[in-house]
Parts: C-alpha cells; structure tokens; sequence
C-alpha cells in the first residue's frame, strides 16, 4: 500500500506531541518477533506468553520455533510460528502478506554475530552482505512493509534490538557493527517521522547477554553480561513505555568518549573486548 503513510510530520509539531503523549502506554496485544527460536527472542516470547498476548514469532528454524510456540502456550498465551529467513526478500514480503493484521508491535530482534579482523574479512564480502541483510535490510523490508497497516491503523510500535557496540565500534567485529549501527541510525531516523501516525519507533541498545550467540566468543558466563532473561525484561519495558532509546549509563557516556576522543576509545574498547573474548 505504498503512499498510505500521510505527510511526513515534524517531531515538534502540535499534533504529534499531543498524540505521543496519549500512546505512551502501549497496547501490544499482537506481538511479532523475529529471532524468536533462540536467546533472547525466545526469551521475550516466553516472558510474553500470557492471556491477551498473541504472538507471531519468526526466525529460520521451524522446529526450534515450534518449541517456543509450545512452552508460551503452556503459559496460556497465544503463539503461531511463521518460519522465514530475513536474507531472502521474498521470504520477507511472504511473512508480511500472511499476517492477518499488523501487530500492534513488531520487535526486530534477529541478528547475526560475525567475528572476523579486517585480514580475515579479505575474500569474504559476503559475511559483510548477509551481516546487513539480516540486521538492516531484512528487518527494514520487514518494516516497511508493515508500516502502511500500522497507519492506516493510528497505532503500532517498532522496536529494535541493536547493541551498545552500533554507536562504539569494536575491532574484529566490523561486519557486526556495521550492521547495527545502520538499523539503529535508520530507526532513530525514521521515529520522529511516524509520530505523526502514532507509530512509536524504539532502540533497545544491549550489552553482553548470555546467549548461543555470545557463548562461542565470551563462554558461557562472562563477567558484566546479564541473562537472555533479563534481556528481555528490558525489551518488555519498552514494549509497554516506548522510549527512543534505551541504553545502558556506561554505554551512553561510552559512546560520547567515541565521539569526543575516537582514537583513545578505539584503543580501549578494543584491549577491553579481547580481554572478554575467552
Ligand atoms: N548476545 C549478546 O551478547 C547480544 C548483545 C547485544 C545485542 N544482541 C542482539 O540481540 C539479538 C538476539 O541475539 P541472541 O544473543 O539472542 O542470539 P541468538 O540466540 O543467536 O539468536 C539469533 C536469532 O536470530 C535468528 N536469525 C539469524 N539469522 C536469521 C535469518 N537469516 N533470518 C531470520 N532469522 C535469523 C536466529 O534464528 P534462526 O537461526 O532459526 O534463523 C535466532 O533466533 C541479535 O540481534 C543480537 O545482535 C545480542
């Protein structure tokens, strides 16, 4: 339905302000979350599962979503697996067009952790393209193609799940930075516009979280990390206030260091993550 979304708002405006304010405690009835057959999607889904939520949870792995199904209707929610890979476009736009309705919120939460020094990136652009496609363009085709309903409506709710790591880059991890840092600048970029339609847009910025991403690099209970569990609080908080951004205090004081002396955070993040790295 492209050309539904009215005029681009401005984020001061009258309107936009005063509907901002009446939409600060979602409503988030039907929940959409991509990742969900692992760490913290699955997290969030098991966190959700009650009475009033439906759930449509999507990653590649149907068996591993259909587990997850099983344990949020234990609880007495609601839950259907649409399976889908977020590289592929028409597996995207099949995702889009088989939802019955938007959700009132849709939780961008896939991803993929490449690790790999500038040397070994060499002869291996792909790992840069399937690095984007997962986290930036998978989830923003996602997006956009949710977003018309979602006005039409007068109400929905994207959330992203990038990490601290989007606004302080990390050596070895090129790839993976890169790619959060485009969907939290595009996310960032594009709320001020949908408050116009009551479309809140939210960044939720993580640290470490225990989880089979993080495991292979940083082991099973590295120090600062917090529980996929946990993580997910986090996101449910947003999903019921939504906040532009949500970002741990050092992370943010972090990522000003980035800004205000590059070269001297460059050095620190980088001797603080291999430190990490087990
Ligand atoms: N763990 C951390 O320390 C940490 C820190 C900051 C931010 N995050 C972010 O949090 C999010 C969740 O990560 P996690 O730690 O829970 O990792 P995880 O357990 O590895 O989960 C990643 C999820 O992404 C899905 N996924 C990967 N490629 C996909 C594709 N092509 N199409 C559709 N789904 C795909 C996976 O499902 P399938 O394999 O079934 O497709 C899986 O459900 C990620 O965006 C991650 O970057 C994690």
């Amino acid at each position: 339905m492209p050309g539904a979304l009215p005029p681009v708002a401005t984020p001061n405006s009258r309107a936009g302000c005063t509907r901002r304010v009446t939409s600060r405690l979602r409503r988030m009835g039907r929940v959409l979350i991509t990742g969900a057959s692992s760490g913290i999607g699955a997290a969030l889904a098991r966190r959700l599962a009650a009475p009033g939520h439906e759930l449509v949870l999507t990653a590649r792995r149907q068996h591993e979503l259909d587990a997850v199904a099983a344990d949020v209707r234990r609880s007495g929610g609601s839950a259907r697996v649409i399976a889908a890979d977020l590289r592929d476009d028409d597996s995207v736009d099949g995702l889009v067009a088989s939802l019955s309705a938007a959700p009132d919120a849709v939780v961008c939460n896939a991803g993929l952790s490449i690790a790999r020094s500038a040397a070994e990136q060499v002869g291996r652009h792909h790992d840069l393209e399937r690095s984007m496609r997962v986290t930036f363009l998978g989830h923003s085709r996602l997006v956009l193609g949710l977003l018309p309903a979602m006005a039409a409506r007068g109400s929905g709710h994207v959330v992203g799940v990038p990490t601290v790591n989007a606004r302080m880059p990390v050596p070895g991890w090129g790839a993976y930075c890169a790619s959060k840092a485009a969907m939290d600048g595009w996310l960032r970029a594009i709320g001020p516009e949908l408050r116009r339609d009551s479309i809140d847009v939210s960044v939720v910025e993580l640290g470490l979280v225990r989880t089979p991403m993080s495991a292979p690099t940083y082991g099973d209970r590295p120090p600062f990390s917090e529980s996929a569990a946990d993580a997910a609080a986090r996101i449910e908080r947003v999903l019921r206030r939504p906040r532009p951004l949500v970002s741990p205090a050092w992370a943010r004081a972090g990522s000003t260091l980035t800004a205000a002396a590059p070269a001297l955070s460059a050095r620190l993040i980088g001797l603080g993550s291999l430190r990490r790295r087990r």
